[in-house]
């Protein structure tokens, strides 16, 4: 088989020199954990997205599971959930032993459909959760005014929203907590790690609590090494030291990778204007600001079947792809078995998960790689379609 002319991988972290001398010196150094280095990644993270303050952590998942477990839900509470989502957004709900009720996606976004939100609300709805799917802000006044209404805990899965702004103001500001991830796909990277951030600084307190075991106060706070009580339950969902170090300088480079990423999207969004069975979800529009996680496109009419050999023939010409989420979460066989879920139950989620492919745009791409990859998907497409 001939060489591609090109690799472009889905996703590679961008790690520089930089990121490898702060890992290099914190192996080099004492202080793994509890050091100062949590405490300026947290403070470096809220100046960048103008939040009041920031709780590392040890990924988005962990943050997700305290936001429900610090509001003490449990057995017999019910949470909103979008259908279209990575599990984590659920597997949070079902960890505290709470009941995801899921709603499904609009077209137009991929982001939950808020026209149906007040219908699956009950008396036992004690939060609703949505996520800035692949970096599309969700009409956030639309949502708080659900929860407003409802007395709701708003949890904002930002995971895939770093750069996401509504109305000017950062993803993760607007409900009660929001909750980021540093996975290596993301927008920047900690290796695995996730952040937190609030407008309630009660939130950011209990989430700093509760994330290293309950303890009254961290290590900068102890006068006496030792010296601490323990006022609530707690799990070990601390970042380390040389997660934030490289955190630290992932942030510096946050604007650049931003840009990179937006260019990359606009050149395969302009490559694939007018190609017949190919739609794009909406994009950056008046208040809404994407992150530009990726560019998803929608297979429809007679290529919405063909989705695999449509992968095939991109990796073929070496563009990694991905698939943002390859089900609706009620459809993966642990919620199908718990909850019962049939097939069809949530069209607009199922129409994303078995007819999107997810092309990349990140900063690692090369010069060229962005046309290439429009090219690509435009010659598949005519290949694919019957004449
Ligand atoms: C929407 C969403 N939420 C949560 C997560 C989980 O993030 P983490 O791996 O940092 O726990 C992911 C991971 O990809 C995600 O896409």
């Amino acid at each position: 088989m001939p060489e591609p002319a090109r690799v472009i991988p889905f996703a590679r972290p961008v790690i520089g020199d930089a990121e490898k001398n702060v890992a290099l010196e914190v192996l080099n150094g004492h202080v793994l954990v509890h050091g100062p280095r949590i405490h300026d990644f947290e403070h470096a993270f809220a100046d960048w997205t103008n939040a009041p303050g920031a709780v590392a952590l040890s990924s988005c998942t962990a943050g997700l599971h305290l936001a429900y477990f610090g509001r003490g839900l449990g057995a017999g509470d019910e949470v909103i959930v979008p259908a279209m989502t990575h599990v984590a957004t659920a597997h949070a709900v079902e960890l505290v032993g709470a009941t995801p009720v899921f709603v499904d996606a609009e077209a137009a976004t991929g982001n939950i459909d808020i026209d149906q939100i007040e219908a699956a609300i009950t008396p036992r709805t004690k939060a609703l959760s949505v996520v800035h799917y692949l970096g599309m802000p969700v009409d956030m006044d639309r949502i708080n005014a659900i929860a407003q209404k409802h007395g709701l805990f708003v949890v904002e899965d930002c995971a895939l929203a770093i750069g996401s702004f509504f109305k000017g103001v950062h993803a993760g500001l607007h409900g009660d907590i929001g909750l980021f991830s540093f996975y290596p796909v993301k927008h920047m990277t900690t290796l695995e790690g996730g952040m937190a951030i609030s407008k309630h600084a009660d939130v950011l307190t209990r989430m700093t609590r509760e994330r290293a075991f309950g303890v009254d106060r961290t290590h900068r706070e102890r006068a006496i090494a030792g010296q601490y009580d323990v006022t609530c339950l707690g799990f070990n969902y601390r970042m380390n030291e040389l997660q934030a170090a490289v955190g630290i300088e992932q942030v510096k480079r946050l604007d650049s990778f931003l840009t990179a990423r937006k260019a990359n999207y606009d050149t395969i969004a302009a490559g694939l204007r007018d190609v017949p069975g190919i739609a794009l979800l909406q994009s950056t529009h008046g208040d809404f600001v994407s992150s530009y996680y990726c560019q998803s496109i929608v297979l429809e009419g007679a290529l919405a079947a063909k989705r695999f050999e449509f992968v095939e023939a991109l990796n073929k010409a070496g563009i990694g792809t991905s698939i943002y989420y390859p089900r609706p979460v009620p459809e993966f066989g642990y919620y199908r078995q718990k909850y019962g879920c049939s097939d069809g139950r949530f069209p607009g989620a199922a129409r994303i998960a078995h007819q999107s492919i997810a092309l990349p745009v990140g900063p690692h791409l090369q010069p060229g790689d962005a046309e290439y990859i429009a090219a690509a998907v435009r010659e598949t497409a005519s290949q694919l379609t019957p004449s």
